[in-house]
């Protein structure tokens, strides 16, 4: 396909973390996702598109040495890093990006998903896996901070005027994709993160305004995850929440909220609905099976 940023067609399920706003949540929710599908069997690869954080990378570096020290038999993903091109030129520096891009997803053709960490910026990078998602999953925090970056609201009424930056880049990822000729449109998630326990007006009010927003582009509201301080403590281990538990694991599954945790990211990966497929054939089970947590 020669359209617009399409030029990667395959079967392997896109899977894109996405939002402009930083620390929405985008590494932390793409590692769960990637060790939910290697713990179902599923060959995934993983492109981390933020070469200066690296989070993703540096999380599973950190799974790695982890694997070795204590010897827990850990699942890894095939990783890829697309870098920025340096070329002053930016049609040079585009294309020598979409050639990088094609090439680290032709690499990983034979996966059944990709995942894709995108950056808290919106990059042309970014915008090229936006354009090759089948799924895309935005995490954001529950403020209207956040909400701004979909959707401006009426300082007055508080109605929404018009979608904003991040809705943008979506509504041009789905134009880009239905011009290449792909039938099945995007799945696009919005996906609240560290939800307080404490039911708060703000809260509230976000998710009313979030309920009316995802009728009118388009979305998908995913209930996300709490407020927890095991996500951040995981990060050094390299370790998920659905690692956690067996003899060998040097963190334990110790409280209730540890529990709700991991059933939090099961029912996550259950809403998302995703392709199931043949471990053995590689081909798609049927639309209808989606992927168990
Ligand atoms: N549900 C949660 N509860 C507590 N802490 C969380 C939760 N989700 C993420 N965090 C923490 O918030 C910080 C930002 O998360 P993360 O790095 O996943 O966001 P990001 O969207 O990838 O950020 P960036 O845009 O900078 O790449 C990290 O320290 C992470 O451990
Ligand atoms: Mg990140």
């Amino acid at each position: 396909m020669q359209n617009g940023m399409m030029l990667v067609a395959m079967d392997t399920h896109i899977i894109v973390l996405g939002n402009e706003k930083g620390g929405s949540g985008k590494s932390t929710a793409a590692m769960h996702i990637i060790v939910a599908l290697l713990k179902s069997g599923y060959r995934v690869g993983a492109i981390d598109l933020d070469h200066r954080q690296k989070s993703l990378t540096r999380y599973l570096s950190n799974r790695e040495e982890c694997n070795e020290r204590i010897k827990m038999d850990l699942t890894f993903p095939v990783m890829r890093i697309v870098s920025p091109s340096q070329i002053d030129s930016r049609a040079q520096s585009q294309m020598a990006e979409k050639d990088a891009f094609q090439k680290a997803l032709l690499s990983l053709a034979d996966c059944h998903f990709v995942v894709i960490d995108c950056p808290g910026a919106n990059t042309y990078l970014s915008r090229l896996a936006h354009a090759h998602a089948d799924t895309i999953l935005t995490p954001m925090n529950d403020s209207f901070v956040d909400f701004d970056l979909l959707a401006r609201l009426d300082p007055e009424t508080g109605d929404i005027v018009e979608p904003s930056v991040y809705s943008e880049i979506v509504w041009e990822a789905r134009k880009q994709r239905a011009l290449s000729g792909v039938k099945q449109g995007v799945d696009w998630v919005v996906m609240r993160n560290r939800l307080s326990s404490t039911k708060a007006n703000n809260q509230k009010q976000v998710g009313n305004k979030l309920d009316d927003l995802s009728e009118r582009i388009g979305f998908r509201i995913a209930r996300g995850l709490g407020e927890r301080v095991i996500y951040r403590e995981l990060f050094p281990s390299g370790l998920t929440l659905l690692d956690l538990g067996g003899p060998e694991s040097p963190i334990k599954l110790k409280t209730m909220s540890h529990l709700t945790a991991r059933l939090e990211i099961r029912s996550l990966v259950v809403m998302l609905k995703l392709p199931s497929f043949d471990l053995e054939s590689g081909q798609k089970i049927n639309d209808k099976d989606t992927v168990a947590a």
